[in-house]
């Protein structure tokens, strides 16, 4: 009995773990891509994802995603075994992707790519009233075609239809890459609010150090396909994160 209190106290004093990634190995032909990987994501928290450029981080979320089967290791979330799942059934269990390059449809309206995010859900579902609320513009220009649209006004849109999913864990890998300082404003702001509703977890891939560092409860450093580092955001700067990002 007392035991189990204790066990319910730690999971609530370090939060408990929706997503668990276990020694994940991946490849493309011989090289060797992503080694052992291995990491938890709480719940309701913002994990940023740092290292240099070609690291294998979007290799790591096309992997988390099933758009690359994992060569070996597993992916449990919220329990649910997915390491074998194909991408639809990772989206069904709550799991959104936002792809790096904005990858919206171009002749599509606004309207019809939000209601794109739609279509992983059943009945008759409804954008969410939030999603405008975040990024007005999109509300604006609901007729527009997606390729009309700037640069970061296609990233808005491309968050707005992942969360246009309902989803428990929400995965954006560079979100401010080629973006107008403005908007990159923006989109913490609606990182930020989406953090404190409680409703989603978020992991976020970023070289951006200031963005990530301003937005991470939790961080995770990969250096040529392994996980070398991590902690709590709020010792970032303690652990000189940023010098191992340095080139
Ligand atoms: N489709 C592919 N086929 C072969 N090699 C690839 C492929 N995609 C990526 N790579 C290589 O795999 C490594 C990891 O790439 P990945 O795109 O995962 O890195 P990244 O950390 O996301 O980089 P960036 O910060 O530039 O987005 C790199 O060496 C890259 O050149
Ligand atoms: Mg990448």
């Amino acid at each position: 009995m007392t035991c189990r209190i204790t066990l319910v106290l730690l999971k609530y004093i370090w939060g408990a773990k929706m997503l668990k990634v276990r020694r994940i190995n991946q490849f493309y032909g011989g090289s060797h891509i992503l080694r052992n990987i291995d990491f938890e994501l709480p719940e309701a928290k913002v994990t940023v994802l740092l290292g240099r450029n070609g690291v294998g981080k979007t290799t790591l979320l096309k992997t988390m995603m099933g758009l690359l089967p994992a060569k070996s290791g597993s992916i449990e979330f919220q329990g649910q075994n997915l390491t074998k799942a194909p991408p639809y059934e990772r989206a069904r269990a709550g799991l959104a992707y936002v792809p790096q390059g904005r990858d919206i449809f171009p002749r599509l309206t606004v309207a019809e790519n939000l209601q794109m995010g739609l279509s992983s859900q059943s009945g008759s579902a409804s954008i969410p009233e939030k999603i405008y609320e975040m990024f007005p513009v999109l509300r604006q220009m609901l007729s527009r075609r997606g390729g009309d649209l700037s640069g970061g006004q296609q990233q808005q849109l491309a968050i707005g239809r992942a969360l246009a999913m309902n989803p428990k864990l929400l995965i954006l890998d560079e979100p401010t890459e080629g973006i107008q300082p403005s908007i990159i404003k923006d989109i913490e702001k609606a990182i930020r609010v989406l953090a404190a509703s409680g409703q989603m977890a978020i992991l976020l891939v970023e070289q951006y150090y200031d963005f990530a560092q301003s937005l991470a409860d939790h961080y995770l450093v990969m250096e040529r396909g392994e996980i070398i580092a991590k902690g709590l955001g709020a010792d970032m700067e303690k652990n000189d994160v940023k010098a191992l990002l340095a080139v």
